[in-house]
């Protein structure tokens, strides 16, 4: 029986942290048997924020690193530039994309009022490339946090209007979101979704899938709760709730089972458990982490093993889309 196909993609910008685990990763990882999968780092949807080529260069290895760390065995995985029909099929998406659409891209328009002097256009076509990762692969499913609804929308309706105006040729993608963890939030925000932006200049906003058991433990400590002391999953009470959430996500528990758990104790006790249950689970990706790094070369081939199967597929859908649009 052929599997449905997936495609999904993270940036090696920042540190990967749990809200990248919990809304992505974990789930790639989980259901690996079940799709043919094939996920990418995405380097070149990086630059359209500057960053430090020496950075970036070692960024991109070490987050493959850390997508095998974190358990990924049968997937195809590759590094984004290696595959260059990705940028060609971003291109001819971009001229059939009206600028209307582009404008619409909450993404697009948080990042830029964070840097309001200097909006690249990289950055405004941002959403194009993506649509392209998406439909080079023919995918099915895109696995994804809650915060990249609206791009995989987007190429939704690029690829029903590719199909309408030059014949049948993408499938129509579906966002794969799950139910918990989707949105987890900062911890010392939880009105601010985890982001690796935020992690730079504020110390405790986010867990790193590389802190060490003792910073995990002081960052659960000083968490943002409230007054109330009462461990509920209570959505108006935003960052018990978000703490709460993140434990039922590692520990794979029911709400109703975590609730009476901590039914007599206080919000200090549940932070240290917290902080235990996260040590305990981020443990092994850290041990493993750190021998893939160590042997560059073995993480090399198997990044280029990724990036020929990728390839044998992108170069079949770039050809049939580029000709479907007349180009020779
Ligand atoms: P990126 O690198 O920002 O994030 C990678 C994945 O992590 C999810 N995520 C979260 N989930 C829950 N809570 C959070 N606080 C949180 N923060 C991030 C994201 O939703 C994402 O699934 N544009 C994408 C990368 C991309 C892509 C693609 C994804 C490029 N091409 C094609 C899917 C398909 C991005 O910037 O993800």
């Amino acid at each position: 029986m052929q599997l449905k196909r997936v495609f999904s993609g993270i940036q090696p910008t920042g540190d990967i942290h749990l809200g990248n685990y919990l809304g992505a990763v974990k789930n790639w990882v989980d259901r690996e048997k079940e799709y043919d999968n094939v996920f990418c780092v995405v380097n070149s949807h990086a630059i359209t924020i500057p960053q430090d080529p020496k950075v970036l260069r070692e960024k991109t290895y070490e987050l493959c690193a850390m997508l095998l760390a974190c358990g990924l065995k049968d997937s195809t995985l590759f590094i984004q530039s290696e595959v260059q029909e990705h940028t060609s099929l971003g291109w001819l998406l971009t001229c059939i994309t009206p600028m209307g659409d582009l404008n619409r891209m909450t993404q697009f328009k948080d990042k830029s009022q964070k840097n309001p002097k200097n909006i690249l256009a990289g950055l405004f076509n941002y959403p194009n490339l993506m649509s392209a990762d998406i439909l080079l692969y023919k995918s099915h499913y895109v696995p994804v946090g809650e915060d990249q609804k609206q791009h995989i929308e987007l190429a939704r309706d690029t690829a029903i209007r590719f199909n309408r105006d030059f014949g049948e040729t993408f499938i129509v993608p579906e966002p794969l979101i799950q139910k918990e963890g989707a949105r987890i939030m900062g911890l010392d925000d939880p009105t601010k979704k985890m982001s690796k932006s935020s992690g730079v200049d504020k110390p405790n906003h986010l867990i790193a899938l590389l802190d060490t058991p003792e910073v995990i433990l002081k960052k659960c400590k000083k968490a943002t709760t409230d007054s109330e002391n009462k461990i509920l999953f209570d959505k108006d009470r935003a960052g018990i709730y978000n703490l709460l959430t993140i434990y039922q996500c590692l520990s794979g528990d029911s709400k109703e089972n975590i609730e009476s758990e901590f039914a007599n104790k206080g919000y200090g006790e549940f932070k240290v458990a917290l902080a235990d249950l996260i040590i305990e689970k981020l443990k092994p990706i850290r041990e493993s982490y750190l021998k893939l790094i160590d042997d560059k070369s073995h993480l090399e081939s198997i990044l280029k093993s990724g990036a020929n199967k990728a390839r044998e597929i992108a170069e079949k859908t770039y050809k049939e889309a580029k000709e479907k649009m007349g180009l020779i």
